[in-house]
């Protein structure tokens, strides 16, 4: 199974449009695809159009321990091919209540185990912090997707989330790989390629894709569908496809390295 953090604290920049509907175009190339909505907000959950869970059969309770049910439990399976672990409201207090567990960290990946030979992709929609619940995506995933927005302020929170990996490999002894960054919301104007520009001097992290500004994106969220189902032929869904597609090419390469 190939888990990827899609994970930026940074709010707004496009995470869950990113992890929706790369998901998506994922799931058309015929891979088994999963997807989890680890922000306690659920936008995943609702852009998904799916309701929310409640009691035991939760991510949250799992990932505290206070429940025996399987993980298997919890999937539900959305009409474009993927398969989503939704969020529950009692995330939020996961991310206080994980403090005090042992392990803390390595919760999620724990949480995943069985689910090892039943996808072969993972996608984790992170919440907008560098807390708990952010930590336990990059530990299970050790790889992580960066969406930025072409902006001045973009530069400060990725080199927050670079500083937030390193304590990861200080503090566990674990190695997290930005595989590439995501520039969403983007356009043509010289503002945005001299930040571009900007950021690929100070940060070495390959861009994969770029994404633009397309009001689709935000209609598809609303009708609870990804864009590749409510406007297949469309420059996002394309988008996506190519974006899909170069995920696949570099894990093809690093198997074969
Ligand atoms: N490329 C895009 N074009 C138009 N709207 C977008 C695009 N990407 C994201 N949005 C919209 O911007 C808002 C924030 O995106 P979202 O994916 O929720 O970001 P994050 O998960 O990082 O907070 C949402 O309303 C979403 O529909
Ligand atoms: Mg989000």
């Amino acid at each position: 199974m190939n888990t990827i953090a899609i994970a930026n604290q940074k709010g707004g920049v496009g995470k869950t449009t990113i992890t929706i509907n790369l998901g998506a175009a994922l799931a058309e190339m015929g891979l088994r695809t999963l997807l989890v909505d680890l922000d306690p907000q659920g936008h995943l959950t609702e852009g998904l159009g799916l309701t929310e869970p409640e009691g035991d059969e939760t991510l949250a309770a799992l990932l505290l321990g206070r429940t025996s049910v399987s993980v298997k439990t919890l999937l539900v399976s959305h009409e474009c091919g993927v398969d989503v672990i939704p969020a529950s409201i009692n995330l939020f207090l996961t991310e206080r209540d994980l403090v005090h567990l042992r392990g803390r960290e390595y919760r999620l990946m724990r949480v995943f185990e069985p689910l090892e030979d039943q996808y072969d992709y993972t996608l984790i929609d992170c919440p907008p912090t560098l807390g708990q619940l952010t930590d336990n995506a990059l530990v299970a995933a050790r790889k992580a997707l960066v969406p930025i927005q072409p902006e001045d302020t973009s530069l400060r929170a990725l080199e927050m989330l670079l500083d937030q990996i390193y304590s990861i490999r200080e503090g566990l002894g674990l190695t997290v790989d930005i595989i590439g960054l995501v520039v969403n919301q983007a356009d043509d104007t010289l503002v945005t390629r001299r930040t571009l520009e900007t950021l690929a001097k100070a940060v070495p992290v390959p861009i994969l894709a770029s994404i633009r500004r397309r009001v689709r994106l935000k209609e598809a969220w609303a009708a609870g569908k990804p864009v590749t189902q409510t406007e297949p032929a469309g420059d996002a869904a394309e988008a996506f496809r190519t974006l899909a597609q170069a995920l696949t090419t570099k894990r093809q390469q690093e198997v074969t390295a």
